[in-house]
C-alpha cells in the first residue's frame, strides 16, 4: 500500500516513479481515494520535474489501462491537435475523410487551457452527445465514417478526469502530460494511423520549434511503441485560425467552410492534414491525388453530407447545417475597433484565449458551466494592414460590461508597428 504523499514528494525530487506507483496514484484517483487536491499536487511535480521516456510511456498504459481498448478489423486513421485558439480543424477534417472513404474513431477533449475542445464546439449543436459507449461509437463510425465521442468510463476514463483537472489546476503544458492525455486516447480508440497537428506559437502551448519537436518526438515515440503509424505535422498557431473563436461560433463556421465558403488557413492546415491522412492509410496512392480527393468531396457537398449524418446519429438537430440560426446565439454582439494604425506584426491568441473564458467559452474551475453562444469574430491576422478606427471583429457576450473588457484585451493583444512583417508559413514541417 502507497502513501500518496510519499509518491507527490518522490516526484517533486525529480526521482522517477515505478510503473505500480504511477498505477496507484491513477487508479486511486480515479476510485476517489486520492482527492483532487492531492492529484493536483502531483500533477504539479510533473510539470515542475518532468518525467523520462520509459515514465511517460508507463503513465500512457496506464491511462489506457484505465477502460478498454478497441479494435477494429478494417484499417483506422486519425489526427489530433495539440491545442489551439479557433482550432476546429477536426471537425472539417473528419467528414472530408470519411467521404473519401476513411474510418475515423476520434476520441476528443474538452477546452485545456486557453485552448478550446472539440467536444465543447460539438455541444452547441442542439441535443448533440458526445458520451456515446463503445457499440454506438463503432455503430457511428460504420454508418457514416467517423465518430467524434468524449473519453468515458469505458474508454481512458483516466484521462477524462485528469483532463478536466489539468485544465483548471495550470498543469497543462508538459510533455509527459500532454503526451500521456493525446497517445492514451489515440492507442485506445484502435487508431492505426495517427497524424498529430503540433501546433507550434502564440496560440499553441509550444511557442517555439524546438520545444515542439521535442514534443513530438515524444508523441511518436509512444505511439511507435504501441504499433502505430504516426506522422507529425508541425503548423503555425500564431493567428487564430479562421474568423470565429467560441463553441457555437466555431460550428457556423464549419458549416460554411463545408459549404464552400473560402477561410484559407483553415483550408491550407486541413488539406495538409488530410493529405497525409489518405496517404497514410493507402486510401490515394499520392499526395497529388489525395489533394484532388479532397477538393472533390469539398465541392461537391459529400463532406457536408457526412457532417449532417454525423449530426443525427450522435442526437443533434442536422437542420443546422442548413440553418445555423438554429446555433445558440449571443444576446449582445460589440464592436472591436483599432485604436492605431499599422501592420500587425503578432498576435497574442494565448491572451485571446483566456480573454473569451471570462465570457464562459471555458472554464476556470471544473464545476464551471459554459456559455456556448459567446466567443470573438477576428477577421485579421498577422501582416494585415489595419487603420485606425477599423472595426476589427465582434466579442458576443451576454453581458456588456465583461464583453467591453474582452474587447479591449483583444485590441491590447496585437502587436502593432510601422513595417510590414516577414510572410509567416502555415505549415513548419512534417516528420
Ligand atoms: N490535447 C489533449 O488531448 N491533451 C493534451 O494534453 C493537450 C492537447
Amino acid at each position: 500500500m502507497y502513501n500518496p504523499v510519499e509518491i507527490i514528494i518522490k516526484k517533486r525530487s525529480g526521482q522517477a516513479l515505478s510503473e505500480p506507483e504511477l498505477k496507484f496514484m491513477v487508479e486511486s484517483y480515479l476510485a476517489k481515494s486520492v482527492p483532487d487536491y492531492q492529484m493536483s499536487a502531483f500533477l504539479m511535480a510533473i510539470f515542475f520535474a518532468g518525467m523520462n521516456d520509459d515514465e511517460t510511456y508507463l503513465l500512457t498504459k496506464t491511462y489506457i489501462n484505465s477502460g478498454t481498448r478497441l479494435n477494429f478489423d478494417y484499417d483506422t486513421v486519425d489526427k489530433h491537435s495539440t491545442g489551439g485558439v479557433g482550432d476546429k480543424v477536426s471537425l472539417v477534417l473528419a467528414p472530408v475523410i470519411a467521404a473519401c472513404g476513411g474510418k475515423i474513431p476520434m476520441l476528443s477533449g474538452r477546452g485545456l487551457g486557453h485552448t478550446g475542445g472539440t467536444l465543447d464546439k460539438l455541444e452547441s449543436i442542439p441535443g448533440f452527445t458526445t458520451a456515446l459507449s463503445e457499440a454506438r461509437f463503432r455503430q457511428t463510425i460504420d454508418s457514416c465514417g467517423f465518430s467524434i465521442a468524449s473519453q468515458s468510463k469505458d474508454m481512458v476514463p483516466a484521462d477524462k478526469q485528469i483532463y478536466a483537472l489539468r485544465d483548471v489546476s495550470g498543469t497543462v503544458e508538459s510533455f509527459p502530460l500532454i503526451t500521456a492525455s493525446i497517445m492514451s486516447k489515440k492507442i485506445a480508440e484502435g487508431a492505426k494511423n495517427l497524424v498529430i497537428d503540433l501546433k507550434v506559437g502564440s496560440g499553441a502551448f509550444m511557442k517555439n520549434l524546438k520545444d515542439a519537436r521535442e514534443l513530438g518526438r515524444n508523441l511518436k515515440k509512444v505511439g511507435e511503441t504501441f504499433g502505430q503509424k504516426v506522422k507529425i505535422v508541425y503548423t503555425n498557431m500564431n493567428s487564430p485560425i479562421g474568423h470565429y473563436i467560441g463553441n457555437a461560433l466555431e460550428i457556423k463556421e464549419c458549416i460554411e467552410y463545408l459549404q464552400g465558403k473560402p477561410f484559407p488557413d483553415l483550408h491550407i492546415i486541413n488539406k495538409t492534414l488530410a493529405v497525409q491522412m489518405l496517404t497514410m492509410c493507402k486510401l490515394a496512392e499520392c499526395e497529388k491525388t489525395a489533394g484532388k480527393m479532397v477538393e472533390e468531396v469539398l465541392a461537391n457537398g459529400k463532406a457536408l453530407a457526412c457532417f449532417r449524418q454525423f449530426i443525427k446519429l450522435q442526437d443533434g438537430n442536422e437542420k443546422v447545417v442548413d440553418d445555423v440560426s438554429l446555433l445558440p446565439k449571443a444576446e449582445i454582439e460589440l464592436p472591436i475597433v483599432s485604436c492605431e494604425s499599422g501592420y500587425i506584426q503578432a498576435i497574442d491568441s494565448q491572451a485571446i484565449g483566456y480573454a473569451l473564458i471570462d465570457l464562459q467559452a471555458g472554464r476556470k474551475k471544473l464545476t464551471d458551466q459554459l456559455n456556448h453562444a459567446t466567443g470573438a469574430k477576428l477577421t485579421v491576422k498577422i501582416g494585415d494592414k489595419i487603420e485606425k478606427n477599423q472595426p476589427l471583429g465582434i466579442v458576443f457576450c451576454a453581458n456588456e460590461k465583461q464583453g467591453k473588457e474582452v474587447c479591449q484585451k483583444i485590441v491590447q493583444s496585437l502587436q502593432i508597428s510601422a513595417k510590414k512583417p516577414a510572410t509567416e508559413s502555415l505549415i513548419l514541417g512534417i516528420e
